[in-house]
C-alpha cells in the first residue's frame, strides 16, 4: 500500500527509518494529475533505488499571471492509484503552508543563471526561478539519494542539474526518456486541454522535430532549417514561440560544428501550448 504523507516531520521520519536500514531512496517529482509519462519514472526509479518517494504539489510560484495555476488539475486520489500500480512506496503531498511557511511571495527564491535565460525562460519570465526555488524545498524535505525528472522538460533538466552542481546537493540527477503516444506525441498533463482533432494534428510536432534533426544531420544551415521549421508548424496551423537546434547547453552552434544537438519545439495549438524535444547527433 502506498502511504500518503501530509506532514513534514512524518515524511522525515519515513525516509530517516529508510535510509537507518540502509536504503537508497529515489525521489519523482510531479504536479500531480498524473499519466503515464509520470509512472514510467517512478518505474525508472524503482531500478534505482530501493523506496521511491513521489511528490504531488501544484507550484504556485512557477506559474506566470496568466497561466493556468487556478484550473490546473488537481486528482490527488486518481494519482494516489496510479503511483502505487507504478511501485511507488510514499507520495509527498504537502499543503502550500508547508511548502511555503512564510508565505509564497516572502519566501527565499532560488534564481539560477544563464539557463534560464533563453527559451522557456525567455518566453515565460519567473518560471524557472519557481521551479528552483520548489525543487531545491523537495530536495530539502524529501533528501533522496537520487531524483528522476523527464527529458520532455529539456531545459527544466538542465536548470536542475545546474542547481544542484552550485548548490553541492548529494542528489543524483537522472533525466528520463520522453514517453509518447503511438502517433509521436509527447505525453503531458497538457495533453488533456486538446480536443480529439487536436490531439492528431499536435503529433506534427514531433514530425517537424524529426525533420529539423534530419536537415542539420544533411549539411542545412542552422537558421534555414529553424525558419522552415516555423513555418512548417504555422502551416500545420500552430502558433510557434520558437523552434530551434542548440548545443546540448542550449548555446547556439555554429554551422559546421559536430556534437550532441537538441532540437526544441515551443507551439500553441488552439488554448494549448505544447512543448517537446529531440536530441541527436550531428
Ligand atoms: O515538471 C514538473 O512537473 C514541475 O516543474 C516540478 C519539477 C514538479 C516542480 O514543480
Amino acid at each position: 500500500m502506498i502511504e500518503i504523507l501530509n506532514e513534514l516531520e512524518a515524511l522525515r521520519e519515513r525516509v530517516r527509518d529508510w535510509k537507518r536500514g540502509g536504503l537508497r531512496v529515489a525521489f519523482v517529482p510531479t504536479m500531480g494529475n498524473l499519466h503515464d509519462g509520470h509512472f514510467s519514472l517512478v518505474r525508472l526509479a524503482r531500478t534505482r533505488a530501493d523506496r521511491v518517494v513521489a511528490s504531488v504539489f501544484v507550484n504556485p510560484t512557477q506559474f506566470g499571471p496568466n497561466e493556468d495555476f487556478a484550473h490546473y488539475p488537481r486528482t490527488p486520489e486518481a494519482d494516489a492509484r496510479g503511483l502505487e500500480a507504478a511501485g511507488c512506496d510514499a507520495m509527498w503531498l504537502p499543503s502550500v503552508e508547508t511548502m511555503y511557511p512564510y508565505g509564497v511571495d516572502a519566501t527565499v527564491r532560488v534564481q539560477v543563471p544563464r539557463v534560464t535565460e533563453v527559451l522557456e525562460g525567455a518566453h515565460r519570465p519567473g518560471h524557472f526561478d519557481g521551479v528552483a526555488t520548489v525543487v531545491s524545498r523537495l530536495f530539502n524535505q524529501v533528501q533522496p539519494d537520487v531524483a528522476m525528472f523527464g527529458r520532455k522538460d529539456y531545459q527544466q533538466l538542465a536548470v536542475i542539474r545546474y542547481m544542484v552542481r552550485d548548490l553541492a546537493f548529494p542528489i543524483e540527477i537522472v533525466g528520463a526518456d520522453i514517453v509518447r503516444e503511438t502517433n509521436g506525441l509527447a505525453m503531458s498533463s497538457r495533453n488533456q486541454y486538446l480536443s480529439v482533432e487536436e490531439r492528431s494534428q499536435a503529433a506534427a510536432i514531433h514530425r517537424c522535430l524529426q525533420v529539423m534533426a534530419d536537415a542539420i544531420r544533411a549539411g542545412h544551415p542552422r537558421e534555414a532549417v529553424e525558419r522552415e521549421a516555423r513555418e512548417r508548424l504555422v502551416a500545420d496551423g500552430f502558433a510557434p514561440d520558437y523552434a530551434v537546434v542548440r548545443r546540448h547547453d542550449l548555446t547556439e552552434p555554429a554551422d559546421g560544428d559536430a556534437g550532441p544537438r537538441v532540437a526544441l519545439i515551443a507551439a500553441r495549438l488552439g488554448r494549448t501550448r505544447l512543448i517537446d524535444n529531440l536530441e541527436f547527433d550531428a
